[in-house]
């Protein structure tokens, strides 16, 4: 045999596209070329698979050796291929039997001393090689990350002579059986903390129901962060597919998957001093950035007017498509990034104790300035915005029964999702034009109603589908099949930033 070949998969974006890896191996004078435009990375593994190969006690096949990585305009980052490559060469100089690397794909790098590491995107990679009703060949460092795919046959090895001698029939690897670690929620912080505020918490509630975005606006101390850090406790679970997808991109992020994660909807918190490729990704092998981490779970940006303008409105494209491109000269890739935006900020930049209407000490132009800090597009897409004001005598009186718990709320919440789930597949803030049209239907004195309200705040197309959405929401908190008057009108009163914007 002269001539072998097997699978691999390269890393884009959150993609595992097949590589065919094919070797020759010729009688001409000895060389080793490597074809497929692979980088210097994928030359370096030339080095890596050679010594690889000799010091697991083979032999490095003289003559002239080709390697060929298809398609060649991928971009083939790292040394996932190093085994691959192997195990090609030792197909082509009869050291396996080639047939018997059919039904295999395979990623890993090798040591020198052919010991096998774990590589990014494992996950990403079983799933490829599963659809394509194939077993994985991994690192046993890649095997829990890779075996979270229902269905996968995972084989982990940690070094080249084991790998070959499963090939070869010797010694079999067990397919890995991963142990379903208990999925042990995170202690998140309870909402019975929370004195008072019943309109934060009620919007707390109707963001976490329909998943719409929220920003709260009010003076320091009011209790906004801790509001938003209770966001989380109070969300429905991830299905599979979401799961597997946000995994993917941690997968692929400095970060790796960590298993309590399983399930639980990421809750991001980026510092406002976070750069603009922290935040949306990036870099010269794209990464994902924070809004794709958040990935079906809650971005939430603390100290909103504190952020970068610029990087803000970068925010508008994933907000409404729920994805990302980031492109780096000849390359591009595309992450996932639907994530529900909740964001606090005070209403003036002095941090003074002011409300939004009357009570305040600053000037007309700090107001100004404030309010200049987030663009008319970016507040467009903000669902429910609220004033979070001062707690009155409630957070002194010890002795007065605590606020409802999260237990209690996520409840109601998880009921509300599932008549959306039931109804129409999705969340109700991720419903398009046609369902919307669909679902979200008005009487006709509450379209009246909606559109003097649109003629009264200057409304856009787009702030009027998102109060649909948002009615809806709150019909389906209450169990009803329609939208009534009431749940119009409420959804109307969460534009407190249409109120202060227009004073
Ligand atoms: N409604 C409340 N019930 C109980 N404690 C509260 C409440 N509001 C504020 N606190 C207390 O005040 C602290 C500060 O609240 P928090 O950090 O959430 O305020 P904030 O609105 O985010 O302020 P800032 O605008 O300065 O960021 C909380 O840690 C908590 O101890
Ligand atoms: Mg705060």
């Amino acid at each position: 045999m002269q001539l072998a070949s097997t699978y691999s998969r390269a890393l884009l974006g959150i993609q595992a596209p097949l590589v065919h890896i094919e070797v020759f191996i010729g009688m001409a004078k000895e060389y080793f070329a490597m074809v497929g435009l692979p980088e210097a990375a994928v030359k370096e593994s030339r080095e890596r698979v050679r010594a690889a190969i000799m010091n697991s006690g083979f032999y490095f096949p003289e003559g002239n050796i080709t390697v060929n990585l298809a398609p060649a305009d991928l971009p083939k980052e790292g040394g996932r291929f190093d085994l691959g490559i192997a195990l090609g060469i030792l197909a082509a100089s009869d050291q396996i039997p080639a047939q018997s690397l059919r039904g295999y794909e395979c990623v890993g790098e090798l040591g020198l001393t052919g010991e096998l590491r774990a590589v990014r995107g494992a996950l990403t990679a079983s799933l490829g090689a599963r659809n394509a009703g194939r077993s994985l060949l991994v690192a046993a460092g890649d095997a829990d990350e890779a075996a979270l795919v229902e269905q996968s046959r995972i084989y982990p090895a940690d070094h080249l002579l084991s790998v070959c001698a499963h090939l070869r029939g010797e010694r079999m690897i067990a397919p890995y059986q991963r142990h379903a670690a208990p999925v042990v929620p995170p202690t998140v912080p309870d909402l019975a903390d929370v004195r008072g505020q019943p309109l934060a918490r009620r919007a707390l509630e109707i963001a976490a129901s329909g998943r719409h975005h929220l920003l709260m606006i009010g003076p320091p101390g009011t209790g906004k962060t801790m509001l938003a850090s209770r966001l989380p406790g109070i969300l429905p679970p991830m299905n599979e597919a979401e799961a597997i997808e946000t995994a993917a991109v941690h997968s692929i992020s400095h970060e790796g998957i960590k298993n309590t994660q399983w399930f639980m909807r990421p809750f991001r918190a980026p510092h406002h001093t976070a750069s603009g490729v922290a935040l949306v990704g990036g870099g010269s092998v794209p990464r994902p950035g924070e809004i794709s981490l958040a990935h079906n779970g809650v971005l939430f940006l603390d100290e909103l007017a504190e952020f970068d303008r610029r990087v803000l409105d970068v925010l508008r494209e994933p907000l409404e498509t729920g994805q990302i491109t980031i492109s780096r000269a000849a390359r591009q890739a595309d992450f996932p990034a639907r994530f529900q935006l909740v964001a606090a900020m005070n209403p003036c930049p002095q941090g003074y104790d002011c409300d939004l209407q009357q009570h305040c000490r600053c000037t007309p132009q700090q107001r100004q300035r404030q309010q200049q800090k987030l663009s008319a597009p970016f507040i467009d897409r903000i669902d429910l915005s609220i004033e979070v004001v001062r707690v009155g005598r409630e957070i002194f009186d010890y002795d007065a029964a605590p606020g409802e718990n999260t237990a209690t709320v996520r409840t109601r919440v998880l009921a509300a999702h599932q008549r959306q789930m039931a109804r129409q597949g999705k969340v109700n803030s991720a419903l398009g034009q046609q369902e919307i049209n669909q679902y979200c239907r008005l009487k006709p004195q509450d379209q009246r109603l909606l559109e003097q309200a649109m003629e009264r705040f200057r409304l856009s197309a787009r702030a009027y589908h998102r109060i649909l959405k948002v009615a809806r929401t709150l019909a389906d908190m209450s169990g009803s099949h329609d939208i009534e008057t009431p749940h119009l009108s409420e959804a109307l009163s969460y534009r407190a930033l249409d109120r202060w914007r227009g004073d």
